[in-house]
Formats: C-alpha cells, sequence, structure tokens
C-alpha cells in the first residue's frame, strides 16, 4: 500500500545546484560539478523541485508567519503518520536532530556512545557536542552498515570500560540495518537506540515496519536526501519522554511552543528557561516545502528504485565491479560500487571527463585528522571500513535520472574501466 500521496508531476528544474560542497570533489562531496568539456552533464545529485514547492513557500511568504507554526505542526503531524510514530519533532538539521535526540537520552560528559566509523561527520560530532566519547565500531565485510559482532566483541575484551550511554547506527546509503540484534544489545547494556536514518525514507526494516516506526529516529531533509527542505530534519520517537525534551530543547529550553505565546494562549512574554536550550527549530517555510516534499516521496523512491535496479542489470556483467546489495527495504538513497583500490579515482576522473558527477560517501571517521589523533585510531582496528573507502564510488542516483542517463553513466563506466585495464588512465 503507498502510504504517500502523489501530489505533483514531476517537475524537474534546470540544474541549480544544491548548496553547499561539502569539500572538494573528493569524499562525501555530493554537490561537486562534473568537470566534463562535452555537452551532456549527469549530476551526482539534483532536488526534485516543483511548481507546488514554490506555492507553498509563497503562502507562508504571504502568510505574515514565518518562523516554526502550523506548518511545522502539519508537517509533524503528516511525518509521524507516513512512519507510523508516535511523536515528530521538526528541527533545522539532522545532525541537530541527533544533538537533540541524544541529549534527551541522558548523554553526558564522559559517557561513551557507540558509533559507526563508516558514516558522515554529523553521526559523531554530535556526541563530542555532548562532550561524550564515540566509541567507533568497524562495518560489516558485505555491508556498509555497523557489525554487531565487532560492538560485541568491544565490549566484551578486557580493556572494554564502561559500557555505552547509546548506540547510534546508520542506515547507510538507505540500506536498513538489522535492528534487532542492536535492540537486543541495546537492552542488554541499558543503552538508548538512536537510529541515524539521514539516508533512510522511506525505508522498511525486515520485518516490514517502516524505519521510524519503533524507537527513536533521524531523518535528514538536507538538499541532495531523499525528501528535502534544503535544510532540515525530523526526530520520531515512541518514548513521551525524550519527545518533550526534545520540543523544550530544540527552542533555548523555554517551557512552551513560541506559537503558543503568540496565539493568544497565556501572555507573550511569561515563559521559564527550564535549561540552556538550542536553536534547532524548522521555520514553516522549509516546513511548508517539506509537507510538499513528502507527499511525493515514493514516486520518488519509486523512481530512484528503478534507477538502482537498472544499474544492477546493466553492471552485472564487469567484473571488476561489486555491486551494493539489493534490499526489498532499501530506500536507494546512495547507490555505492567497489572498484580495484588503484582504479577508483581514475574513474571517477574518467567520468568527470564525461560530465558525470560520482563520488564517495565515505572517508571513514577514524581516517579523519581530528578524531584520528584524538583517539588514536588506526586503519589496522577498522580493516573492512579502511577497504571500503579505498574502493568505493557512488554513481547519481536521483529521482530526474531517467533511463538514458542510467545508459550513459554505464556506458561511461565500462569505457573508464577499459582504459583503467589498458593503463591508459
Ligand atoms: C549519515 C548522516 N547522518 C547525519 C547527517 C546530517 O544531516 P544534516 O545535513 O541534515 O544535518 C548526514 C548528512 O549528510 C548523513 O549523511
Amino acid at each position: 500500500m503507498n502510504r504517500f500521496t502523489e501530489v505533483d508531476a514531476r517537475a524537474g528544474e534546470p540544474d541549480s545546484g544544491t548548496g553547499r560542497a561539502r569539500g572538494a570533489a573528493a569524499a562525501g562531496a555530493d554537490n561537486a560539478p562534473p568537470t566534463g568539456s562535452g555537452s551532456r552533464r549527469v549530476p551526482f545529485s539534483r532536488p526534485s523541485i516543483g511548481e507546488a514547492e514554490k506555492e507553498a513557500v509563497l503562502r507562508v511568504l504571504d502568510s505574515g508567519w514565518l518562523t516554526t507554526g502550523e506548518e511545522a505542526a502539519a508537517f509533524e503531524r503528516e511525518f509521524a503518520g507516513a512512519v507510523g510514530a508516535r511523536h515528530a519533532c521538526a528541527v533545522n538539521s539532522a545532525t541537530a536532530g541527533l544533538h537533540l535526540a541524544l541529549e534527551a537520552a541522558g548523554v553526558q560528559a564522559g559517557d561513551r556512545v557507540a558509533v559507526p566509523t563508516y558514516t558522515f561527520a554529523a553521526t559523531a560530532e554530535v556526541v563530542r557536542y555532548l562532550g561524550a566519547d564515540p566509541l567507533f565500531v568497524d562495518s560489516m565485510p558485505d555491508s556498509p552498515n555497523l557489525s554487531v559482532a565487532e560492538l560485541q566483541a568491544a565490549l566484551a575484551g578486557p580493556a572494554a570500560g564502561a559500557p555505552p550511554k547509546a548506540i547510534v547506527p546508520v542506515h547507510l546509503c538507505g540500506l536498513p540495518c538489522d535492528v534487532a540484534p542492536i535492540t537486543e544489545l541495546a537492552e542488554a547494556i541499558g543503552a538508548t537506540l538512536v537510529e541515524d536514518a539521514a539516508h533512510a525514507f522511506p525505508a522498511e526494516l525486515s520485518d516490514g515496519s517502516p524505519v521510524g516506526s519503533r524507537g527513536t529516529a533521524v531523518f535528514s531533509f538536507y538538499a541532495t536526501k531523499p525528501i528535502t527542505t534544503g535544510e532540515g530534519g525530523m526526530v520520531v520517537t515512541d518514548r513521551e519522554q525524550i519527545a518533550e525534551r526534545m520540543r523544550v530543547m530544540r527552542l533555548h529550553g523555554i517551557d512552551r511552543p513560541i506559537w503558543n505565546r503568540y496565539h493568544g494562549i497565556g501572555t507573550p512574554w511569561e515563559y521559564d528557561v527550564v535549561a540552556p536550550g538550542f536553536k534547532y527549530n524548522m521555520p514553516d517555510i522549509l516546513a511548508a516545502v517539506g509537507r510538499v516534499q513528502l507527499g511525493r516521496a515514493e514516486t520518488f523512491r519509486r523512481r530512484r528504485v528503478e534507477a538502482a535496479h537498472d544499474y544492477l542489470r546493466l553492471l552485472s556483467d564487469l567484473a571488476e565491479v561489486r555491486l551494493p546489495n539489493d534490499n526489498p527495504g532499501h530506500a536507494w538513497h546512495l547507490f555505492c560500487i567497489r572498484v580495484p583500490a588503484e582504479f577508483r579515482d581514475p574513474i571517477i576522473e574518467g567520468l568527470a571527463v564525461r560530465g558525470i558527477g560520482a563520488s564517495v560517501h565515505y572517508r571513514p571517521l577514524h581516517m579523519m585528522s581530528y578524531y584520528r589523533k584524538h583517539y588514536s585510531l588506526s586503519n589496522r582496528d577498522f580493516p573492512h571500513a579502511t577497504e571500503r573507502f579505498r574502493e568505493t564510488i557512488s554513481l547519481p542516483l536521483h529521482p530526474e535520472l531517467d533511463s538514458a542517463d542510467r545508459l550513459y553513466v554505464v556506458e561511461s563506466l565500462k569505457q573508464t574501466i577499459t582504459e583503467c585495464r589498458r593503463g591508459s588512465r
């Protein structure tokens, strides 16, 4: 059954760029433009923005209320309905959402939080915001997701230390983690589970339930994500206490929503600050865009799944390419292949020459200088993530990618691999 309603036909805009580039055309530079000299361009990512999103923004601009209000509340209700969550808390980024969720779970200075090393910076930096320490965990040999066996081993050794206060598995690329054994482990050690679902909307766990329908999960609406508000995020939870704390802490620690203060519910100036909170609320301008995108989410996903299945079929005969795992619950936010390590950069360059934006997701955090130095980490401790990083390439995958684009990407990839084989690239 379709859990979303299509409210807008396909309406792509010319490639307007999707905002910030995360560094150079290297690890995770989602928006790095292709450097090709030919006429054909296949951007790595492109948001699908139509007339309905523009009308929604204008409606809010004309309303006289720009910040968090009725639109954000409606987006929260609709998003909670879409994933089957009890509570939803709209925020201005998934990073903010992860920070709030861990704070609400009681993570404090000196605590430890288990996170995969194979993820984007945000997953671990929020642990540092709270003065806690990330406990990095390697990925599985055949999946980019966190290895529960590795986590168990890290907690069992003689030098294991105190158990982590929280575990943050990431549904990387939109591939759902097997959360059952992680939940079991979390319960056994008294840790809170916070799923980083930045890539995973909509997605389903192995029992068919939507990611976000149980526990606490954080979604991203960053410009390249499965649905976007430009910047934004949503935390969903089935725990009343976590929801209540996040609602207070996302707006300065004020004890009631700002919307109520200006709409005749109490006096605007009478409020209390119960904790030194943050400024993480989602403005109505963005929430209005999010509501339209939510209505288009299932259509976007259908197109991404179609593109991913096309890639899987068309690339199946290439000896040098290892394909990502298919999975019925996959959101297919990213399509990451693996190639021989010595071919990776030449292939990305060869694709760029042909006007195709490819990227690398991600350089693992144990290879980032801050974490490497601060926690004395070594590649030897994370062999699977290290090897995956050296071999991985993300191909373009977005709802605007049509079958001709896909064929062009596949043909270009085959050409660059032939060049690599010959040593001419
Ligand atoms: C795995 C993961 N977690 C968290 C985030 C943070 O999302 P946001 O940009 O909405 O803060 C990202 C962003 O790319 C991500 O890839």
